[in-house]
């Protein structure tokens, strides 16, 4: 298979996007999302991965809770801040209306569905990413939505490429 088909029957999946924040030792991250899914039923589980490049993967290592916002079709201005902006170089919380759950992780307002989650473990493949694997602490909803999808943020330049990670295979 090459790497086109890949990517179109990737595309043709067109994922919601989702923002997950977290917060480790003062030092909050947070970064737009393509790739998650539920991992189990019961216990509620859900997996996320992160890219080896981004600020919020460093900051996760040390983390230990994590908030996963589902971003509605009204959304594009929050997944274009946290899909486009890194927390290497710029504040991407500053100017939002911002709460905090028990363990200081930032939730952003403005995004009420969301899911507030507890780590499990960090599985290193070798690849790119690393999945981030999940017990679901609790969920909450603004109510129906209609997701934001890939197929509506691919136009949007991620602050890192995945090939940024600090170190190559
Ligand atoms: C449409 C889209 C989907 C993305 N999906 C993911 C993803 O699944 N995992 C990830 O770690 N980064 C993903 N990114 C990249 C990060 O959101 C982006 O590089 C961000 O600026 C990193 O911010 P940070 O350095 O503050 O963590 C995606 C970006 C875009 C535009």
């Amino acid at each position: 298979m090459t790497s086109d088909v890949f990517g179109t029957l990737m595309a043709s999946v067109d994922q919601p996007l989702v923002v997950l924040t977290t917060a480790a030792e003062g030092e909050r991250a947070g970064c737009l999302i393509g790739f998650h899914g539920q991992s189990s039923i019961t216990p509620e589980q859900y997996a996320v991965w992160l890219s080896k490049a981004n600020h919020t993967y460093r900051v996760a290592l040390r983390a230990a809770h994590f908030a996963l916002h589902f971003l509605t079709m009204e959304d594009l201005r929050v997944a274009e801040r946290f899909g486009s902006l890194s927390g290497d170089d710029a504040d991407k919380f500053a100017g939002l209306d911002i709460d905090h759950d028990e363990y200081d992780v930032p939730l952003l307002r403005a995004c009420p569905n969301r899911m507030l989650l507890d780590r499990i473990a960090m599985l290193d493949d070798g690849g790119d990413h690393v999945c981030l694997t999940t017990r679901v602490r609790s969920a909450d909803t603004g109510g129906a939505f209609v997701p934001l999808r890939l197929s509506s943020a691919d136009h949007l330049e991620p602050g890192h490429t995945s090939e940024e990670r600090a170190i190559q295979p």
